[in-house]
């Protein structure tokens, strides 16, 4: 109990959390009937859907996560899920948030960029305003869709004026789609001023990690578990405090580990690196960013200083302006 106040008192970011999958059954039900659209389940309404958010794998996951962002249509569809996310993260005292979103996802379906920009900036203010919580923007490329890697730099770019810092890099994680073409497009995001935050060594293994370190030059790394195959790597990113976002609970709910305790959390921080506790789709792994946080501590027996020092990770790893993480540390 002392350890649960703990978790909840203590002012945390989360950094790996994204908005398509964020949505709560009951908001994704309400933006499906609006615009006419079906979800997996949905004729059982609210509890049917929830039903359809447990997967066996990451395919089974994606159309899921596919299905809702065909939801997504107007400005107030992007400011509404923001807000609803903000009105989470800020349960569990989560005081500043790096959020992932896929811009193309929506503009292929006809969404305009300045639509997506305008939702996301309207659903940030509000955030702010109504819920104490500081969003900012990732937006992300999906790694076998090459074609949109440079309208997403695009668009990505014309959003940092509401938010966005960083490019990311998402999806199918596989030697089939390497990371080297994409290179030329992170060294000018970089260039201009965005974080290189892609997914590796998720479904992966410390190849996909090197990649993503030496070819797109990644500040931190989502996911990452897979780097302890492979003891160079990981001295490199001790040596180099390159943070790990790890998702506990994502990791399991798509057949990485059979369960939690199975995780290799334990051995990453064993062997000194820099780790962060993070949530990737909350709703659609049945967690939060608190519930990572207790779960890890009953698994793992965490004691009072490793959650503060987690907790403290986050904030300090994070892109947050240096007065606002002073605020915070
Ligand atoms: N998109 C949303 N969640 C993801 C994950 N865990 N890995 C890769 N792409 C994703
Ligand atoms: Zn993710």
């Amino acid at each position: 109990p002392l350890r649960r106040r703990l978790i909840e008192r203590l002012p945390k970011a989360e950094l790996h959390l994204h908005l398509e999958g964020s949505v709560e059954p009951e908001l994704a039900l309400a933006l499906a009937r609006k615009h006419g659209k079906r979800l997996p389940g949905d004729e059982a309404g609210v509890e049917g859907l929830r039903r359809n958010y447990v997967f066996k794998d990451f395919g089974d996951f994606l159309r899921m996560y596919l299905a809702i962002s065909a939801c997504l249509t107007d400005e107030d569809d992007f400011a509404a899920i923001v807000v609803d996310l903000a009105r989470k993260l800020a349960a569990d005292n989560v005081r500043y948030a790096e959020v992932t979103f896929t811009p193309m996802t929506h503009v292929n379906r006809g969404v305009a960029g300045d639509t997506l920009l305008a939702g996301l900036a309207e659903g940030r203010a509000r955030a702010r305003a109504e819920h104490g919580v500081e969003l900012a923007w990732v937006f992300d490329i999906v790694r076998h869709r090459f074609a949109e890697g440079e309208p997403t730099l695009a668009l990505a770019l014309e959003g940092r004026e509401v938010g966005v810092i960083g490019l990311g890099f998402a999806g199918p994680e596989s030697p089939q789609w390497p990371t080297a073409p994409y290179a030329p497009l992170f060294a000018r995001a970089r260039a201009e001023g965005l974080r290189s935050l892609p997914h590796a060594g998720e479904m992966d293994g410390p190849s996909s990690v090197w990649s993503a370190l030496r070819e797109l030059g990644a500040e931190r790394i989502g996911h990452g578990v897979q780097c302890l195959a492979d003891p160079a790597l990981v001295e490199h990113l001790r040596e180099h405090r390159v943070p790990l976002e790890v998702c506990p609970t994502s990791n399991v709910g798509i057949g990485l580990y059979p369960a939690l305790a199975g995780h290799p959390l334990p051995q990453l921080l064993a062997a000194g690196l820099q780790v962060s506790l993070a949530s990737d789709d909350p709703p659609m792994f049945a967690t939060s960013l608190g519930e990572e946080y207790r779960r890890c501590t009953a698994a793992f027996g965490w004691d009072a200083p490793q959650i503060a020092a987690l907790a403290r990770n986050s904030v300090e790893h994070s892109f947050m302006p240096a007065e606002a993480k002073a605020r915070l540390l």
